[in-house]
C-alpha cells in the first residue's frame, strides 16, 4: 500500500516461525517474546568491503574452485539480474554472495551425507558486487535437487541460496533462488511454508534466452527487491533492508 511515497511494510509476508511441515522449524522458533539488541553506529554506517575483495574467478564458479584447464561438471549457466529499491531504482556497491549444491544436488561440507559424489572441480561458493546500475552477473553449473532429512521423502528443488549485503555490516539479506519450471518447487516443505504464491514466485529466476552464450551457457534472470510491494522474499528478514 502506497501512501503519498511511503511504502508500507507488509508483515504478512513472511510465514511464521513455526511451520511443523519443516521440521527443524519447530525447535528452532522462538517460544518466548523476542528481544530486540541495540546496534552500534558503526554496524549500520561502517563500509564492510570494497571492490579490492574480489577476485577474477570470485563470479565464476565453473572455475573458480577448478583444475587448470579443468571446469565444473553440469549444465553451465549465467545468472543475472539487478539489486533494487522499493522504488525500482538501482542498488549499486551491494555485495552479492552465493552458494549451492553440485550438479549432483551436493554440498562440499563436513556435515553433508547425501551419497551424491563432490565434484573435485567444483567448490560452490562465489560473490559479485553490483555495478552503477545495481547490476550483478555471474557463472556457475545448475545445481541438482537433493534429498533432506525431514519427511519420508522430502527433496529440495534445485536452488542457489543469495545474501546481499547493504551499506553497512548489519545490512544482510538471505534468500535463495529457484529456477523456472522446476515441479519440485510447489513439493518442497520450506517452500511451502511461504502462504503467498507471489512471494515463492518472486524467488524464481526466469530463463532468458535472449541472454544465453550459445553453444555455452544458458542464462536466467533473478532481480532483487529490497523493500515494498515488490520486495523479493527474505529469510532472514520480513521488512526488508
Ligand atoms: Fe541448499
Amino acid at each position: 500500500m502506497t501512501q503519498n511515497g511511503y511504502f508500507a511494510r507488509d508483515t504478512q509476508w513472511h510465514p511464521p516461525a513455526l511451520t511443523p511441515g519443516y521440521k527443524t522449524s519447530v525447535a528452532r522458533s522462538p517460544t518466548r517474546a523476542k528481544l530486540s539488541f541495540p546496534t552500534s553506529l558503526s554496524e549500520e554506517t561502517g563500509p564492510v568491503f570494497g571492490h579490492n575483495i574480489l577476485g577474477p574467478l570470485d563470479n565464476d564458479l565453473i572455475h573458480n574452485f577448478a583444475a587448470a584447464d579443468q571446469s565444473a561438471i553440469g549444465p553451465r549457466i549465467v545468472v543475472y539480474g539487478r539489486v533494487l529499491d522499493e522504488t525500482g531504482r538501482p542498488v549499486p556497491g551491494a555485495l552479492v554472495e552465493v552458494w549451492q549444491a553440485n550438479a549432483g544436488g551436493r554440498y562440499r561440507h563436513k556435515k553433508e551425507s547425501y551419497l551424491a559424489p563432490l565434484d573435485p572441480n567444483f567448490g560452490g561458493c562465489g560473490r559479485v558486487i553490483t555495478d552503477e546500475n545495481g547490476c550483478y552477473e555471474f557463472r556457475t553449473i545448475q545445481p541438482g535437487p537433493y534429498p533432506w532429512p525431514n519427511g519420508p521423502n522430502d527433496w529440495r528443488p534445485a536452488h542457489i541460496h543469495f545474501s546481499v549485503f547493504g551499506q553497512g555490516f548489519a545490512q544482510r539479506m538471505i534468500t535463495q533462488m529457484y529456477f523456472e519450471g522446476d515441479p519440485m518447487i510447489w513439493l518442497c516443505p520450506i517452500v511451502g511454508t511461504i502462504d503467498d504464491p507471489r512471494a515463492v514466485e518472486s524467488l524464481v529466476a526466469a530463463l532468458d534466452m535472449t541472454r544465453t552464450i550459445p553453444m555455452d551457457a544458458r542464462a536466467y534472470k533473478f532481480d532483487i527487491v529490497l523493500r515494498g510491494r515488490r520486495q523479493t522474499f527474505f529469510e532472514n528478514r520480513a521488512e526488508g533492508l
